[in-house]
């Protein structure tokens, strides 16, 4: 047990890809969690949580929640000391209705959890926020290295249709300004692409990438992807800022800047044996690389999983589900 025994902490997303960590991690540190989902009568959602290495009653509670819901957020938040708002639509492929898939839930879901979090005297709101809210931003400096002072491009997003960084990047101002404007604590993560191993029983997008790439897709994500990141050290990241008083702004979160096709060639490389296709090498066009994009995190004590490492990782769990054979 950890040090923050005890302690009351709300997870909004709590059975989603990275919620189900943090989840994890927070129990092993002594905290009581109240993690909401989506449908509490859905085995698919609360089994993988209830099953969870030293999950009881008592320290894990379950909430059903609407991010439209004002009253259902309430209900999860109230007695907590901290909230770690992670509940988001995350798609990258195309949408029906961005408004109702994407932009209501992530704006509107976002303004809800942190009204609900200041009525109820919260001390500290961790966002999860997205590189998809600092790229795809083609007018940044084409010399400089894109780091937390960067921002995703709206016009471009609307002129191109990719709607899931606008909700990103629309959320996370929404959340700046709501912080400023009623006096909020809130401190922010901005995860690249997660992959590694999967607590729920479903598959989320970003595990459907590499998943892809395995059977032989060729898409680049050439608006969507800026590096990788462990899905461990997102919700490592997300508990540090949140412990840590002195952790402000925004953190970029990925093991190093890197384009798809960087990632695409060393899973050729290590599973020769899957269909991977040869893509071009900058699938990510101006994008500069840098091993040393996370700095805020790495000086907060985080020490991030390697791509390699993060790729077998996956591997691994693809094939430990079922998913790959
Ligand atoms: N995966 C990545 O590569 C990545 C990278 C950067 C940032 N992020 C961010 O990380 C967060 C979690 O993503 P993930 O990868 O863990 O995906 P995920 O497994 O799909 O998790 C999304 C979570 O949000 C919940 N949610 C969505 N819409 C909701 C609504 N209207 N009301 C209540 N709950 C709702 C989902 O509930 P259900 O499971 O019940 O649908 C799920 O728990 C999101 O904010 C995403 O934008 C993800």
């Amino acid at each position: 047990m950890g040090e923050r025994e005890g302690e009351v902490v709300c997870v909004t997303g709590g059975s989603g890809y990275i919620g189900s960590w943090l989840v994890q991690l927070l129990l092993h540190r002594g905290y009581t969690v109240n993690a909401t989902l989506k449908n509490l009568n859905d085995e698919k959602e609360t089994k993988h949580l209830q099953s969870l290495d030293g999950a009881n009653q008592s320290n894990l509670r379950l909430f059903q929640m609407d991010l439209l819901n004002y009253d259902s957020i309430v209900a999860a938040v109230t007695g907590a000391a901290g909230v770690f708002h992670v509940a988001s639509p995350c798609i990258v492929d195309q949408v029906q209705d961005p408004q109702l898939q994407l932009l209501d839930p992530a704006i509107k879901g976002t303004i809800n959890v942190l009204t609900a979090a200041k009525e109820a005297g919260v001390r500290r709101v961790v966002v999860t926020s997205s590189i998809s809210a600092i790229f795809p931003s083609p007018n940044w400096p084409a010399d400089v290295v894109k780091d937390e002072d960067c921002w995703t491009d709206e016009e471009y997003c609307k002129q191109k249709g990719v709607w899931y960084p606008l909700s990103k990047t629309l959320a996370e101002k929404a959340a700046w300004k709501f912080a400023v404007e009623k006096g909020l604590d809130i401190v922010v993560v901005n995860p690249g692409t997660v992959m590694g191993p999967i607590i729920p029983p479903a598959i989320n997008a970003s595990m459907l990438m590499i998943l892809r790439l395995l059977q032989g897709c060729t898409e680049t994500y050439e608006d969507f992807f800026m590096g990788l990141v462990h899905v461990k050290d997102v919700a490592l990241a997300h508990i540090l800022v949140y412990e840590n008083t002195l952790a402000t702004g925004r953190h970029l979160c990925v093991e190093a800047i890197s384009h798809y096709g960087d990632f695409a060639a060393k899973v050729a490389e290590l599973y020769p044996e899957y269909k991977v296709p040869r893509l071009p090498k900058d699938t990510q066009p101006g994008l500069l690389r840098t091993k040393d994009g996370s700095k805020k995190l790495k000086e907060l004590g985080l020490v991030f999983t390697p791509m390699e490492q993060i790729i077998k990782d996956s591997v691994e769990s693809l094939r430990s589900k079922g998913y790959l054979s």
